[in-house]
């Protein structure tokens, strides 16, 4: 029997280990054979024999799967060794890439809601009527819905013109108190220097109990932000008009290019306009079934912000895709 033990040790291989194997422990192996030869010993004899026998069947089976196993990792490694890739080699074409301007800027506006503790919200890109317009205060035949020019599809449905849908769909699946950002693309009829038929807003709501949410937490939160996003500017709120709040104001910030003396970007005024916002007008509690609750709203154009800060002229040069643009975005 010794010379199977070192048949098995000195095996170079799996298939010659299992060679092996079958001549110990196949039909006509050696096993089979001194099992076939007991048969014929004195009876006295035979337990002694089997016993013998049983302690070499299980040595020498649990030294061959020692064996495969050590080979099989050999095996193993040289193949993993001479079918490496290597990664790593240094390629001289290969340059860095950037994130796009409007990507960055769209990740550092979700940073800070998130760190005030909004949650992020997303709702569909095809939106109907309700949820477009109905809900947020702009029945049919409102002259308001002018100020969106719509791509519609079939039935009532439609490319979202604002990311303000979302507003209605988490109160309808959601109880009080809400703090949410909704970011996401939005789509008008819209093509010139500032304007793209895509484009992405970051909507804001926040709703609590009735008379918990002034228009002063909503001055605090933007001041903040927009100081956040441009470092020392001065903000200004100016009031305005949007369906689904009241009072509404349109925010501006000091112009960052002028220092607020005039200049071309921001035609000679001195300031920017960066955002809408408003305290949620009561109608819009209604559309979704809230009662005792008040709460303000806001939203923001992504590639106004991501224009300003990388003092890009052309808004349609963020989506044209040309690679000089995102070089210097490095
Ligand atoms: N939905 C408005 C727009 O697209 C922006 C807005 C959102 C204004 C929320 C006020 C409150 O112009």
């Amino acid at each position: 029997m010794k010379e199977w033990y070192d048949a098995i040790k000195t095996a170079q291989s799996v298939e010659k280990l299992e060679e092996i194997r079958i001549g110990i422990f196949g039909k006509k192996g050696v096993l089979a054979k001194e099992f076939a030869k007991m048969k014929t010993a004195p009876n006295e004899e035979k337990a002694g024999i089997a016993k013998e026998l049983n302690i070499y069947k299980s040595d020498l089976m649990s030294l061959l799967s020692e064996c495969k196993m050590n080979l099989q990792t050999q095996e193993l490694s040289r193949a993993m060794k001479a079918e490496a890739i290597d990664v790593s080699l240094y390629s001289q074409q290969s340059s860095r890439g950037a994130l796009h301007p409007v990507n960055e800027t769209m990740d550092k506006i979700v940073d800070y809601f998130i760190s005030m503790n909004f949650t992020v919200q997303t709702g569909p890109m095809v939106e109907d009527d309700f949820h477009n317009f109905e809900a947020l205060n702009l029945p049919k035949y409102h002259p308001a819905r002018d100020m969106q020019d719509t791509f519609y599809f079939k039935d009532e449905m439609l490319l979202r013109t604002h990311t303000s849908p979302v507003q209605i769909r988490t109160m309808l699946h959601t109880t009080p108190p809400i703090r949410m950002i909704a970011p996401g693309s939005v789509f008008r009829r819209d093509y010139d220097l500032t304007h793209t038929p895509m484009f992405h807003q970051v909507e804001g709501l926040l709703v609590d109990k009735e008379g918990t949410v002034s228009f002063a937490n909503l001055k605090y939160i933007l001041e903040d932000f927009l100081k956040y996003m441009f470092g020392e500017v001065a903000v200004r709120f100016r009031p305005s008009f949007f369906p689904f709040t009241e009072p509404s104001a349109e925010v501006d910030i000091s112009c960052i290019f002028c220092k607020g003396d005039g200049c071309r970007v921001c035609s000679k005024t001195g300031w920017l306009e960066v955002l809408g916002c408003g305290i949620v007008d009561s109608n819009v509690f209604d559309a979704v079934g809230y009662k005792d609750v008040s709460g303000y709203a806001f939203g923001l154009g992504v590639e106004r912000f991501a224009m300003l800060i990388h003092h890009i002229g052309d808004l349609r040069s963020l989506f044209e895709g040309d690679i000089r643009l995102l070089e210097q975005m490095k």
